[in-house]
């Protein structure tokens, strides 16, 4: 991919103003979007200007259509640089796209690249009557009637260095040419003895609905059974739902080492063992959970959230998003705990 840049200094028109045509056609081209999206219509713009300016696109016409759309320069600039539609040097009267891609080059696109080089010269180079420049291409979609060129707008195919050379001679002398295939064939039918699709019945309708007839009689059999058997695997009773399915899962806890105690459990923290034995030495700091417990009477259980829906936060040591400040503990020294967090010397270890 050659750089593209705008061309030399020395090459740039000092003005570019849209013809009565052009601007029609802007107008047309704009009102076509909603207002305020005027913007949409750059490419068809740009593509009118080029035909304008002769093929080409000058900074000029660029920054025109910029003004045209109210579009910043740049962004249209942006847009002419990408496309390789738009030309950004002046090109010749007759500007040949050659297609140098595989199918192409696997049909003798080489030798036709040759000729241009001998009657052009170099990519991007205008010959001095101005009639002819070149610029080879990625494939231009006709690769069954390869090898071919475009030429401004109409496509060439089935070229050979005769017959390419005699379409150069025939356009520089004005003469008319033949577009599509140099060989005659049409479209892109094939390109000597027809060797398919040449069985009459395709064209006379008697094989219409014959096709489709066999593979209903074919699925018949294996419908029935696919029926039969979906029926049987259709559960006769319905089952009623888990009754926990969805809800927090229940279960007793212990708060206190005392009541761990009594459920089996043998503290190894040497505060809980000591409080285990005689509840009326109890340790435990006053909590926020103890705090709460009494503005809010809870149960002694505890509740794991279900996988899903409904998690409730099962350790008191989470800060709780979302509690409100009014709960936070004024200390001895006048400072406040941060809010939501709580802290439960129970789960501590030492
Ligand atoms: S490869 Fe040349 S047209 Fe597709």
């Amino acid at each position: 991919m050659a750089v593209r840049k705008l061309a030399p200094e020395e090459l740039q028109p000092e003005s570019f103003v849209f013809s009565p045509e052009t601007e029609a056609f802007a107008q047309q081209q704009i009102a076509k979007y909603p207002p305020g999206r005027q913007a949409s219509a750059v490419i068809a713009l740009l593509g009118k200007a080029q035909e304008q300016a002769g093929g080409w696109l000058p900074r000029k016409a660029i920054e025109a259509v910029a003004a045209r759309l109210d579009m910043p320069p740049i962004r249209v600039m942006e847009v002419a640089t990408f496309y390789t539609m738009f030309n950004l040097e002046p090109v010749g009267k007759y500007f040949i796209q050659f297609c140098g891609t595989t199918p192409c080059m696997l049909r003798g696109a080489g030798d036709i690249k040759r000729v241009l080089e001998k009657r052009v010269g170099d990519q991007n180079h205008v010959t001095a009557d101005g009639t002819f420049s070149w610029l080879e291409v990625e494939c231009l979609g006709a690769c069954s009637n390869a090898p071919m060129v475009q030429i401004n707008d109409d496509y060439y195919e089935d070229l050979t260095p005769e017959n390419f050379e005699k379409l150069l001679d025939d356009l520089a002398a004005g003469r008319p040419v033949r577009k599509g295939s140099q060989i005659g064939r049409n479209r892109s039918e094939p390109h000597e003895a027809v060797n398919t699709l040449q069985d009459p019945s395709l064209y006379d309708g008697s094989v219409v609905g014959a096709w489709r007839k066999r593979f209903e009689e074919q699925a018949k059999p294996a419908e029935t059974g696919e029926a039969e058997a979906a029926i049987a695997s259709v559960p006769q009773e319905a089952r009623a739902a888990k009754p926990g399915a969805g809800r927090p899962i229940e279960s007793e806890a212990a708060d206190t080492p005392a009541e761990r105690v009594k459920q089996g459990e043998t503290p190894f923290n040497p505060v809980d063992q000591k409080e285990a034995a005689d509840p009326s030495v109890a340790t435990k700091g006053k909590s926020h959970t103890e705090e709460g417990a009494r503005s809010a009477p809870q149960s002694s259980k505890s509740y794991v959230a279900s996988p899903g829906a409904g998690a409730v936060p099962s350790s008191p040591t989470t800060p709780n998003a979302g509690t409100p400040p009014a709960q936070s503990e004024t200390r001895r020294d006048g400072s406040e705990s941060k809010p939501g967090v709580v802290v439960d010397k129970d789960n501590m270890t030492s």
